[in-house]
């Protein structure tokens, strides 16, 4: 969940690691710091708990001086968040310097093993032994070869890891290696480069260079980067990635917080996913890699995802079953992996949907359903995420980076993308005709300007915000497919504004939610002009009778609707029931960021969260 930076080159290192840091910030934001290397040789270092802002105010007093160095923004899993347990951290004579994102699982066991052999550990988290670990290596079997350092480190570590490592007998020399956590590298005139991802190096370069788990890679400041296998082999072809949006696309361009930015691109985004998808053979999906007979011969999906892109899940799960009359099971990866007696037939496919293509748990599930024998296509929006590089197939939803840790952009995206594999194995299983396909490509091509409609009645979602002043939990209904409406506007309003939200398939309220009613209490209804319409307005009125204030989220021109609520999110009319809830959830995003602001909270950055769940 942590980002890594690492630069060594022709230029002062820190302003770049700062940078860098303040872009994968959105990866953990509880602890921050950097280390450089001075050319004669001196570590200087500064950390603390807190934001990259603070380490930036620590580090500019500090007046670090050094072309090389490292960085790290932490989300803490082992040690609380204070500046001790802050990275980098150092060995035992203060020479080596390592940034860490993942989890070192026998850590207990070799802190106690190198306390035995007299070191000291200053902090508590997982990541100590590391550099440790190198220092034992350095001054016995790998002689002052730093990459042999950190290789014999590896050799006794399990769990996940992506590091950086910096030592002072090597001024200007950075090793880097990966398990488990994703590591990109860049090779640039300035010098060379390492992130968690490509989100800070989009300011220095438009290729980078992914490693391969247990790859080590020494970089050096002439910009050169040399790798080797886990055999010490040099890696001839490493994958290499471009990258295809500018790095303004990570900046808030104008927008106060980066929520409100990623809710307003998201008609483009859109239009971008569905642009040249439908052609002569219907949707053209090549992604899938699999042949019209292999797609029609698929007679079960599970879906497998976390969070948001679990919702998108059950939303796909009705385009599916509807459009291509295939029984499709929706799974919480977390609950998955340890489900054992988990069934599947030989022409199951798998879906697996995940924003930023490294959710661990995600991950596992897509990695056990391959052993399973199953083919696994990834819904996917970061470019050669894990996810991507392990699947079968995968469609990008090229919605640009998403930096708020509340999902938004990828939501609606993701789901239009699941609609796409819907149409596609319609057409493929015969379940559709071409006619067909072609006119609910075109209800969903309608659905940019629906949303543009939405956006521009922000002003409803303000109001509706002041119903929740002095308020400490809501209820969020709806039906059929709007339940996922109910469970994405619930999940928003809790991750941000920190207010209690309990989601309810509407006519499931009255056996047990009814009862948290009381005098005032806010209720958010989905209740769009659909074929359970009468029903839901029947659970309204039954939140009425016990004192509810009701929160409308329905059709333009519901006039029965109006009359029932204290408030209405206005939807223009859609073409297609299952084109509601890509086009009412934007009312339920800035709902959600209106109360959170006026609670004044952090829309991007939720208290004890990260955009990027890399652990279990
Ligand atoms: O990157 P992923 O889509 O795999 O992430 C899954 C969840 O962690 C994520 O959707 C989370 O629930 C969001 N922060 C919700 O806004």
């Amino acid at each position: 969940m942590c980002g890594v930076v690492g630069y060594t080159g022709r230029n002062q290192a820190v302003d770049w690691l700062l940078d860098g840091l303040a872009t994968l910030e959105y990866r953990g934001y509880d602890s921050a710091g950097v280390q450089v290397v001075s050319s004669s040789g001196n570590l200087h270092g500064v950390k603390c708990a807190g934001r990259v802002a603070t380490l930036r105010e620590r580090a500019a007093v500090a007046n670090l001086n050094g072309t090389c160095g490292i960085g790290h923004t932490r989300w803490a899993t082992h040690g609380a968040p204070t500046d001790r347990n802050a990275h980098p951290h150092l060995d035992g004579t203060g020479r080596i310097a390592v940034v860490h994102n993942g989890i070192i699982e026998n850590y207990q066991e070799l802190r106690r093993e190198l306390m035995a052999a007299g070191h000291e550990f200053l902090s508590e988290t997982d990541t100590e032994v590391i550099p440790h670990l190198i220092q034992e290596a350095w001054n016995g079997p790998a002689k002052g070869d730093l990459a042999r350092a950190v290789r014999y480190a590896c050799d006794r570590l399990e769990g996940a890891w992506a590091l950086a490592v910096v030592c002072s007998e090597v001024p200007g020399q950075m090793v880097v290696t990966r398990n488990g956590s994703p590591l990109v590298v860049t090779s640039t005139e300035d010098g060379a480069y390492a992130a968690s991802d490509v989100m800070p190096l989009a300011s220095v370069a438009t290729q980078v260079t992914q490693l391969e788990d247990n790859d080590i890679a020494t970089l050096s400041p002439d910009g050169s980067i040399q790798i080797v296998d886990r055999n010490g082999a040099p890696v001839a072809n490493p994958a290499t990635l471009t990258i295809d949006w500018d790095a303004s696309a990570a900046r808030l361009g104008g927008y106060s917080d980066f929520m409100a930015k990623e809710i307003s691109e998201q008609p483009e985004a859109i239009e971008r996913l569905l642009k040249d998808r439908l052609g002569e053979h219907g949707i053209e999906l090549d992604e899938l890699s699999l042949t019209k007979a292999e797609l029609a011969a698929v007679d079960r999906i599970v879906i497998i995802a976390c969070g948001t892109s679990y919702h998108v899940g059950l939303i796909a799960k009705a385009a599916i079953e509807r459009w291509a009359r295939i029984p499709v099971a929706v799974e919480f990866a977390s609950e998955f992996n340890y489900d054992e007696n988990y069934l599947v037939t030989d022409h199951t496919m798998c879906v697996v949907i995940t924003q930023s293509g490294e959710t661990a748990d995600t991950l596992t599930a897509a990695r056990r359903m391959r052993g399973m024998g199953c083919t696994v296509f990834a819904i996917t929006n970061v470019l050669g995420s894990t996810a991507a590089r392990e699947s079968d197939g995968t469609l990008y939803i090229q919605a640009g980076p998403e930096v708020a840790v509340a999902s938004t952009k990828a939501y609606t995206a993701q789901i239009v993308a699941s609609f796409l594999l819907a149409l596609r194995l319609g057409l493929a299983n015969g379940t559709l005709a071409r006619e067909e396909v072609e006119r609910h490509f075109a209800d969903l091509e309608r659905i940019p300007d629906l949303m543009r409609e939405v956006l521009a009645r922000r002003w409803q979602d303000k109001q509706a915000a002041r119903l929740f002043q002095g308020k400490h939990s809501s209820l969020f209904l709806g039906r059929n497919v709007n339940s996922t409406t109910a469970y994405e506007g619930a999940l928003k309003l809790k991750e941000i504004s920190y207010l209690h939200a309990e989601a309810y398939p509407a006519g499931e309220m009255k056996h047990g939610p009814i009862a948290l009613i009381e005098g005032g209490f806010p209720v958010v209804a989905i209740v769009p002009a659909d074929h359970v319409h009468d029903k839901t307005v029947s659970n309204i009125e039954e939140c009425l009778a016990r004192g509810a204030v009701v929160i409308g989220v329905a059709t333009d021109g519901d006039e029965k609707v109006a009359k029932l609520c204290s408030q209405v999110l206005w939807v223009p009319q859609c073409p297609d029931e299952l084109v509601v809830p890509v086009v009412a959830i934007l009312h339920l995003q800035m709902l959600a960021r209106y109360v959170s602001r006026d609670r004044g909270y952090d829309v991007d950055k939720p208290r004890n969260l990260a955009k990027s769940v890399t652990v279990e």
